[in-house]
């Protein structure tokens, strides 16, 4: 950790919390850069550490590079520093679909390039760094300098998957699948509330104590034994009402995702009998 100095490009909710982690570890960051100068203010305020004016002063002052904008602007960024002189310098984006041959010509530069994705959502941007010593990092590219990252990130305390080019989108999909569709599920659950005139305040609510116990059995049993419900139970006539009042698009999520769940059922519980089930959600009803 004694030789790494961290600079920010783009200070927005995972630079200020990676740097506010980093700091509380005793990693040495050093300053933001961003698109605003508030932002960079609002990120070395908290931080405690300088707020850069230009991208060439922060490349001065900083080995470990972070550009932490949205995936959509990580190239732009790139082309922009390559005018630098980036001799030893460790370049490394955050996002989670692409991968670090984003950094288009980097060979012929003498800086190293990598994908660095924490498998945790950031939400805000106060500074605030709630269960992240507990979140996976996945760490993608190539060189000697891979392991020198890899050991930063375990000197944090913090386990490291080592992932190729190739594998990243479908890395990322398994993350969206398990982070943004739960949030897309919970949300439909809550409009399907608000219909019979429970507000959503409440509805989110009562809906924890349903949601988050299921998730802490997933997280000590695995999926197969924490399956419930009415798909696991074999329970037809209660899927068929279901199927009844679903609108066409909450019916066609309801089949696609029970068919998900009937795979894991009929794992749970072989010798039970779900071919009418297995019709029912392949059929038009
Ligand atoms: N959010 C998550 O849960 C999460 C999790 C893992 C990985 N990631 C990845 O981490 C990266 C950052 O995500 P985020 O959620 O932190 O995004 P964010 O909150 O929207 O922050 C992005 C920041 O980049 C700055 N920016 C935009 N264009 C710029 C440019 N051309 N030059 C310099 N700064 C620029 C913006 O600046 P201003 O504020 O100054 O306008 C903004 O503060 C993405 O690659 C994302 O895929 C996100």
């Amino acid at each position: 950790m004694n030789n790494i100095n961290i600079g920010f490009i783009g200070a927005g909710k995972v630079a200020v919390t990676l740097g506010s982690y980093f700091k509380s570890r005793g990693a040495c960051v050093n300053g933001y850069f961003s698109k605003t100068k508030a932002s960079a203010k609002n990120a070395s305020n908290l931080t405690n550490s300088q707020e850069y004016f230009s991208i060439d002063a922060l490349i001065n002052d900083c080995n470990f590079i972070f550009i932490t904008t949205p995936d959509d602007e990580i190239s732009n960024v790139w082309n922009k520093i390559l005018k630098y002189n980036l001799d030893k310098k460790i370049i490394i984006h955050t996002s989670g679909a692409h991968s670090s041959k984003i950094f288009c010509g980097i060979e012929n530069t003498k800086a190293c390039g990598f994908s660095l994705h924490p498998m945790y959502a950031f939400s805000k941007k106060d500074g605030s760094f709630k269960n992240l010593d507990n979140a996976f990092f996945t760490l993608e590219g190539s060189g000697e300098k891979l392991f020198q990252i890899e050991g930063f990130i375990k000197s944090l305390g913090n386990t490291v998957f080592l992932i190729n080019d190739e594998q990243k989108p479908l890395y990322h999909l398994a993350n969206v699948m398990a982070s943004n569709f739960v949030l897309a599920l919970i949300s439909q659950s809550v409009e399907i509330l608000d219909e019979i005139g429970i507000p959503n305040d409440k509805a989110i609510c009562a809906l924890m104590p349903l949601v988050l116990p299921n998730i802490l059995n997933i997280k000590d049993c695995g999926t197969t034994s924490s399956l419930t419900g009415p798909v696991e139970r074999n329970d037809i006539c209660t899927i068929k009402k279901h199927l009844e009042v679903a609108s066409i698009s909450q019916k066609n999520l309801y089949k696609d995702l029970s068919k998900v769940l009937l795979n894991i059922a009929k794992d749970k519980n072989p010798t039970r009998d779900y071919t009418e089930l297995f019709k029912i959600l392949n059929s038009d009803i």
